[in-house]
């Protein structure tokens, strides 16, 4: 039994075999939680492997001889839908956690002042920047903007990745932040990935709030946060805790309210300049992302906690600032650490994982296989996701992709480029063989 929806195809049962190498990244027995330290090096890697899916799970993982030798394979081998990965490399999809695909433009004069000189926040402070991307989103209808939103998602599926933690962020009223979550919902129901939506009511105050800030706060508060719970159109609430942004204070109102209606929690910390980490960090956040300046102290907390560090170096690139997070010290620390992309119009347009992989090897001397485990199972444990995702195990979704190198270290050696060739979703074949056959529209 096959469906087909457009271009994309779901067979019931699909095996894929002849792996060179399958990255399982399968978990100890006996072990849990994020990965830390040497534990994010190991990849479980099987040569020559292959992987079952049935009606959109896995069903088995081991040697591809083995899977040819078994009655059950054997007795349905004509049904089943084949896809020979000979001399390729299978890794699980990638879970992006944390992107902003909720805007309408680009924002091309903000790159051009930043090429003349200009800083992040200089930007900001002369009318650019967060605030410059609202007009057209509350502007928009929202088909407009789901149509943006489900174009941002084909380009990250188009280079591997399967599973999106998206925030609003840019409408910052009641009125277009809830339009912006449906907006991700309407995306996300035409998207064979996993979306996670964010609120992230609280990414700067808007213009009209702008002398009586804790209005503003209360309107994140009191009307975005419990709107967006009870129409259950976030899992999470996200905050930007820095300068230019909201305050602790501040932040741990944006928590509070969140924990109240039963949402949890996530922020952007210490992107400019330090946030203090340690009561944010008894809200128990999946995750606090971006985390560039952090000392001592805050590793040390960041350490013992089961929060994620979410490292998006495509920022740093992109800003073009000269520091990357202290990756090496935050895992050599114990941290779990997970790597995104940060997908918005701002610091960082990029939607390849592979391409911000790159970037860690080479800007914060993390190895291919820490990158690659940070973009995966961690990327799942700081959605909250790691029973379904970030691993190739029997029983969680059949989230793949395929790429067209021989070793699992070349994706993040061919800087830039795209060598993903086969990506699976739920067991849904998003998109097969080489790219001219299969690049995303473009809006
Ligand atoms: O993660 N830091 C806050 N938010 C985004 C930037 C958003 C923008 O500039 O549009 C970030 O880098
Ligand atoms: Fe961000």
């Amino acid at each position: 039994m096959m469906k087909r929806h457009n271009q994309i195809v779901s067979p019931k049962s699909l095996l894929l075999v002849n792996i060179g190498q399958l990255l399982t990244l399968r978990s100890h027995p006996g072990r849990s939680g994020p990965r830390r330290g040497e534990e994010l090096r190991e990849l479980g890697i099987i040569e020559g492997g292959a992987v079952l899916c049935v009606s959109g799970k896995i069903v088995s993982v081991g040697k591809s001889n083995d899977a040819l030798r078994d009655p059950w394979v054997k007795k349905h081998r004509k049904k089943l839908v084949e896809i020979d990965c000979s001399g390729k490399v299978v890794v699980p999809g990638f879970v992006d956690s944390h992107t902003h695909p909720a805007f309408i433009s680009p924002r091309l004069v903000d790159f051009e002042k930043r090429i003349a000189g200009a800083t992040y926040e200089d930007i900001a402070e002369s009318g650019g920047g967060i605030r410059s991307s609202v007009d057209a989103v509350r502007q928009a209808g929202k088909r407009l903007l789901a149509d943006k939103v489900l174009a941002a998602l084909s380009e990250m599926s188009f280079h591997g990745t399967t599973t999106v933690e998206a925030k609003s962020g840019y409408g910052l009223s009641l009125d277009a932040e809830l339009k912006s979550l449906e907006a991700l919902r309407a995306a996300a129901a035409k998207w064979p990935g996993t979306v996670v939506p964010t609120l992230l009511g609280a990414h700067v105050v808007s213009q009209e709030f702008q002398d009586k800030p804790q209005e503003y706060v209360a309107l994140v508060c009191e009307q975005m946060i419990p709107q967006a719970a009870k129409r259950k159109l976030a899992r999470f609430v996200d905050v930007f805790c820095d300068s230019g942004a909201f305050s602790e204070e501040d932040s741990l109102k944006v928590f509070q309210a969140a924990q109240k209606h039963g949402l949890s929690v996530r922020a952007h910390v210490s992107q400019l300049t330090r946030t203090p980490l340690e009561r944010l960090l008894r809200f128990t956040p999946a995750s606090l992302d971006h985390v560039d300046h952090v000392n001592d102290a805050d590793i040390a907390l960041l350490a013992k906690s089961d929060t994620l560090a979410t490292l998006v170096p495509g920022a740093n690139f992109f800003l073009g600032t000269e520091e990357y997070p202290p990756a090496r010290s935050l895992i050599d620390a114990g941290v779990a650490v997970a790597l995104a992309t940060d997908y918005n119009p701002g610091s960082s347009p990029t939607a390849s994982i592979p391409f911000v992989i790159s970037l860690a090897c080479t800007h914060m001397k993390m190895s291919p296989a820490e990158a690659i485990a940070a973009a995966t199972i961690n990327g799942a444990w700081a959605l909250g996701l790691h029973g379904r995702k970030g691993s190739i195990e029997p029983g969680k979704d059949a989230d793949l992709s395929v790429f067209d190198v021989a070793d699992y270290r070349e994706i993040p050696y061919w800087v830039a480029a795209n060598r993903c060739d086969t990506v699976i979703a739920g067991g849904a074949i998003i998109r097969s063989g080489p790219a001219e056959r299969s690049a995303p529209k473009r809006l």
